[in-house]
């Protein structure tokens, strides 16, 4: 773990207002606390910007009774196991299932896949979240 710096902060008041209201609001403890999350997050917005290694879900739904879809995911996903981690299958109810795909690679890659499982005809939802390995963010 690096050594701990503290370092002063200027800003006006009305602001400094609003961020008080706004990390109160989300559950932070202290300004610190808020301050690291916000460095981290745009670090990790630079890793997908420059294409680094990064880390994720893929999560979609879909109906499961469309003739050939399951098939069509499951393939998708036999084609990419360079970048999948694992997958996890719900049966969400009768008709709809919900799958989780975790997923490691160049952020491209990663990428291209969330849009190639989410445009799959018959996918209702999906979502690609966006983290980090967490190397570059210690
Ligand atoms: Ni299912």
């Amino acid at each position: 773990m690096s050594v701990l710096v503290r370092f002063g902060v200027s800003l006006e008041g009305r602001l400094l207002d609003k961020f008080d209201r706004l990390i109160r609001k989300r559950g932070y403890a202290t300004r610190s606390e808020a301050l690291r999350d916000l460095i981290r997050q745009e670090l990790v917005k630079k890793e997908w910007e420059e294409d680094q290694e990064v880390a994720g879900t893929i999560t979609f739904i879909y109906d499961h009774h469309r003739r050939g879809l399951s098939s069509r995911l499951t393939d998708l996903q036999h084609d990419h196991q360079e970048i999948i981690i694992s997958t996890q299958h719900i049966h969400l109810d009768h008709h709809n299932c919900l799958e989780i795909v975790a997923v490691q690679g160049r952020a491209s890659g990663v990428q291209k896949l969330a849009n190639a499982l989410r445009s799959v005809k018959g996918v209702r939802h999906g979502a690609l979240s966006m983290t980090s390995t967490g190397k570059s963010i210690e």
